[in-house]
């Protein structure tokens, strides 16, 4: 392993601002610099990088990270070389010993994708040549209307009838490699011990390969030809493949996306080859999965434009609704998601071919903008006549306001709203902790007020968002107060506990770009946060301290509160009131302490 401390002082030797200046031409606007984005198309900038913060952020396309994590997604390093890139150019040497582990791991973990990735290309070729020779499974595809073209340019296949027909792609078929790209199950290794048995996943079936966007591939669909269970069979989940990131046809379709100007996100496999076949060859589809934050960031880096297609029953205004939530994070104002809601028992194939290509194209025309499917998922209790109904309008639409980042669409949607429920803007802010200033520009002339941009969400989330962004304050946290966090969040309170303790593990120099190198592996919960903290504007450890003890202060107060209700609650026992008392004083305490900092400020 490279030492975290080497990583530290690598990112504080270097100047992400030469160190992406070396491939991206940058402009300085305001604080920050700014370019075209290298990781999207697009023809203004909206990719900027922030030398106080170094780190940058795409508008654009959501891309973010440090130096190391530019290097990486750039120049399709990986992470020790990117680092040793880095380092070599500083003048810097990565201490030797210890990088040499993981490198070796790294090569082993190479050579081990490289070895899965070729058993499904060879995998992927057998089942294209057996197609070839297997005349009802030709018939299935036709009676889908499919022609041997389209077949073609989805690689579709088909998977023999025996149990072991891979025997013949493969020269050993024991490998174990066959078994962890999901190509063959081993009874024996499922069963604890019963005799020793492999056969193929894939039987009898009419193959769909799923293509990463280098056109590897990773997976594989399989459709029974009649009426069997499951109708569709996925690969499992393995190192090559993620169902919740991945999405099928979009290798395929990433020409005719930008062509067309939007993506349309289908449901199944076989809505993408139909469409493809009737004149939509910009359509992908998830796999059996509802739509994730992943997703539509993928989709976004192809396009500004996303129409979602959904069946117009139950499940599928479910889904709808699922693919909301995954959008909100990503809504702005350069961006259009819309959802279309196709009649019940249609899915985008079958009302093709019912009604044609024309009438389809109409429906994506007039698909529902985000806009306006929020409010009416927000009022679709309706009652809005009754302050109870108005209250619950406003309580479905807090969080999903709070998922979007600040925006004139936000805004748009904050006035919608409070007509809808009879409020102002300005109270559905407050209420709603969404607090002023809009940042549409990616850099302002002066750093505003921390509480300008403070945290969309509750309390402990905002000290998390605070620490990731000021982690020098990590240090200053007092026990008590953690305890207080962790209690009122016990979800919180793990991210808290690992993000300090991170944090604390930088000592004195701990800053932002730091943090998110050592939080890399740490998954989502973090590179959200950290996503949205770059594309926030800048802002100072002062009024992220301040704002900070007021958080800590209002969750104190938050518990105090409920204990003293509860103990008022109780009967009261000499104990119990001597607490109570004793609780009074803390809130007094803590009040004037609030009295005293909001003077100061
Ligand atoms: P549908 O049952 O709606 O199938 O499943 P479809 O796409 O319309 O396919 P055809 O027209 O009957 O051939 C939609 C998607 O849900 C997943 C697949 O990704 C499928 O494309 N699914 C469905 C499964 O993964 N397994 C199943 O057994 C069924
Ligand atoms: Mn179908």
């Amino acid at each position: 392993m490279i030492p975290q401390s080497f990583i530290q002082d690598l990112l504080a030797r270097v100047d992400i601002v030469d160190v992406v200046g070396r491939f991206v031409q940058l402009k300085k606007g305001g604080a920050n610099y700014m370019g075209l984005c290298p990781f999207h198309n697009e023809k203004s900038p909206s990719f900027t990088v922030s030398p106080t913060k170094q780190f940058y952020h795409c508008f654009g396309c959501g891309a973010h990270g440090t130096s190391i994590g530019f290097l990486m997604e750039y120049s399709g390093l990986g992470y020790v070389e990117a680092i040793k890139e880095l380092a070599q150019n500083a003048g810097m040497t990565v201490p030797e010993d210890e990088s040499r582990v993981p490198s070796a791991r790294r090569a082993e973990a190479q050579a081990k994708s490289l070895a899965l990735s070729e058993a499904m290309s060879r995998a992927s070729d057998f089942y294209r040549q057996q197609l070839r020779t297997a005349p009802q499974a030709i018939a299935y595809l036709q009676k889908r209307g499919l022609t041997g073209e389209i077949a073609a340019r989805f690689a579709m296949g088909y998977a023999p009838a025996g149990w072991d027909s891979l025997r013949a792609a493969f020269p050993d078929y024991a490998d174990p490699a066959l078994v962890e790209a999901g190509l063959v199950i081993d009874r024996a290794a499922e069963e604890g011990g019963a005799p020793h048995k492999r056969y193929d996943r894939f039987r009898d079936r009419i193959m769909f390969p799923i293509r990463n966007t280098k056109g590897q591939v990773i997976a594989f669909g399989g459709r029974v030809m009649d009426t069997g269970e499951p109708k569709y069979l996925n690969s499992p989940e393995t190192p090559l493949f993620q169902k919740g990131s991945e999405l099928y046809g979009l290798f395929e379709a990433r020409q005719a996306i930008r062509e067309a100007g939007y993506v349309l996100v289908t449901e199944g496999y076989m809505d993408v080859v139909a469409l493809a076949q009737l004149g939509f060859p910009q359509a992908v589809a998830t796999l059996g999965t509802a739509c994730t934050p992943v997703h539509v960031q993928k989709l976004l880096r192809q396009t500004d434009h996303v129409v979602f297609s959904f069946d117009g029953d139950a499940a599928g205004r479910r889904a709808a609704r699922r693919a909301l939530d995954a959008c909100l994070v990503h809504a702005g104002d350069s961006k259009s998601m819309r959802f279309l809601f196709l009649p019940a028992s249609h899915d985008p194939d079958s009302y093709v071919r019912e009604h044609g290509a024309e009438a389809f194209e109409e429906l994506v025309r007039e698909a529902t903008p985000l806009s306006q499917f929020l409010l009416s998922e927000v009022s679709a209790e309706g009652e809005l006549h009754t302050a109870e109904g108005r209250a619950r309008a406003q309580f479905h639409a807090r969080p999903m306001l709070q998922a979007m980042p600040p925006s004139s669409l936000r805004l748009q949607l904050v006035r919608s709203l409070a007509n809808l429920t009879q409020t102002t803007p300005a109270e559905i802010e407050t209420l709603f902790e969404l607090s002023k200033p809009v940042a549409v520009a990616p850099q302002r002339a002066a750093p505003p007020r921390a509480g300008s941009r403070s945290a969309p969400e509750g309390l402990e989330k905002k000290v998390i968002r605070l620490l990731i962004a000021q982690p020098v304050l990590a240090a200053e946290i007092d026990q008590a107060s953690l305890e207080a966090l962790a209690q009122v969040s016990p979800d919180s309170g793990e991210l808290l506990s690992q993000l300090i303790a991170e944090a604390r593990a930088m000592g004195a120099q701990a800053n932002f770009a730091g943090l998110a190198e050592r939080l890399r592996a740490a998954g989502p919960a973090f590179d959200a946060l950290i996503s949205v903290i770059a594309a926030d504007t800048e802002y100072d450890v002062e009024s992220a301290r301040a704002e900070l003890a007021g958080a800590v202060r209002q969750t104190r107060l938050k518990l105090l509160n409920a204990e003293m209700e509860r103990l008022a609650a109780g009967t009261m026992t000499p104990d119990s009131h001597a607490r109570y008392r004793q609780l009074m004083m803390e809130r007094e305490e803590l009040k004037q302490q609030a009295a005293a900092e909001a003077k100061l400020r």
